[in-house]
């Protein structure tokens, strides 16, 4: 489907005229990647997707491909020029070192190339994969302890987040929810503070924050943001959790309220996607690549109960289903 909708209206705020531009969407079969990252146990594979990320874009329409780790420039051409969009996930490896920093930072690169010249293609990070955006748009490493582990909090926004990209289309029933209950659950232990937000001119020139939230310190850290530029987005808290991890002994809002927070990002996530160009040449080679191929795991106990595994350095098919 190529045909295009776009729409450009104008909004009166405080007097000043603004113009937003309007989605153009491109496609509604949209394809996102998410980068696998190492795994600390071999056991079962060496890198791993958590299943929840692949379930919070799914239930937006969209459809999930693994991002093998340690592979070649073209492969990361090839598959970035058939993608809508990537998702860095959050994890525990090193945003500057790791296998999962090196591919992140090829995709990035290649998105704000494409970005620049005029495609749409959007990036989001949740917790570490945010973490890791502002190391790769800014060159430093700029996180500092930030305790906020198995906390669900409401978020503090800043004004004028409802100018913004991410939270423009909020109800004001949903700003309610964001503001007044614990739906976004935090699981860090590092953060980038609004202080070191402050002091940094690189971070500030890239990404605007749109909320911010308290440690168990009382410092308060950047939990929401996106890119001036790009199509680039950043949430501390993880969207993805609280929809699909179910341990009891997580502190994540099951309620009717969290459900529509995380559908929310999704859908606006996955609305991105839905303005990028880039397609497969036919279902069936999206098909190859698609998660569906992949075994998942299940356990009882843990953060995630559902992970996919692979042994991404095997040559590629050695681990597909059939
Ligand atoms: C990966 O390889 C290991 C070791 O050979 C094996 O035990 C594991 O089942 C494999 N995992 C997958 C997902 O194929
Ligand atoms: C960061 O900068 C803003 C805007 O100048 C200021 O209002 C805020 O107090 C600063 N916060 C910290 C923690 O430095
Ligand atoms: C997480 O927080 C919840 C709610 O505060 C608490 O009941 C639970 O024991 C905590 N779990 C862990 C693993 O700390």
């Amino acid at each position: 489907m190529h045909g295009s909708v776009a729409w450009w209206f104008v909004v009166l705020c405080g007097g000043a005229a603004l113009v937003v531009e309007g989605a153009t969407v491109c496609t509604d079969r949209p394809v996102i990647g998410i980068i696998a990252q190492a795994s600390s146990s071999k056991r079962h594979g060496d890198t791993f997707i958590p299943a929840n990320y692949i379930k919070y874009l799914e239930q937006a329409g969209a459809r999930v491909v693994p991002i093998r780790v340690r592979q070649t420039q073209q492969y990361y051409e090839q598959l970035f020029s058939k993608i809508n969009g990537v998702l860095f996930p959050g994890g525990h490896v090193s945003i500057v070192s790791s296998d999962y920093s090196k591919t992140a930072r090829i995709i990035y690169d290649l998105a704000v190339k494409a970005n620049s010249e005029g495609e749409v293609f959007p990036l989001w990070g949740s917790c570490e994969g945010f973490q890791l955006m502002t190391y790769l748009s800014t060159g430093h490493r700029l996180l500092h302890s930030s305790e906020a582990y198995n906390v669900s909090l409401p978020l503090i926004l800043q004004t004028g987040y409802e100018t913004s990209r991410m939270l423009g289309g909020l109800t004001s029933q949903l700003t309610t929810i964001l503001t007044s209950e614990n739906v976004t659950p935090n699981f860090h232990h590092y953060g980038v503070s609004v202080e070191t937000y402050n002091k940094s001119a690189s971070l500030r020139h890239f990404f605007r924050v749109l909320s911010t939230n308290r440690d168990n310190k009382g410092k308060l850290f950047v939990s929401t943001a996106e890119a001036y530029k790009y199509p680039f987005y950043g949430t501390q808290w993880h969207p993805e959790k609280i929809n699909f991890e179910w341990n009891p002994s997580l502190a994540i809002n099951h309620g009717a309220n969290g459900v529509l927070v995380s559908q929310y990002f999704a859908n606006f996530f996955v609305n991105e996607a839905r303005r990028s160009c880039h397609q497969f040449p036919s279902d069936r080679e999206a098909g190859h690549l698609l998660i569906e191929k992949f075994f998942m795991n299940y356990w009882d106990g843990g953060s995630f109960k559902q992970i996919y595994y692979f042994n991404f350095t095997q040559p590629e098919g050695s681990h597909l289903v059939g």
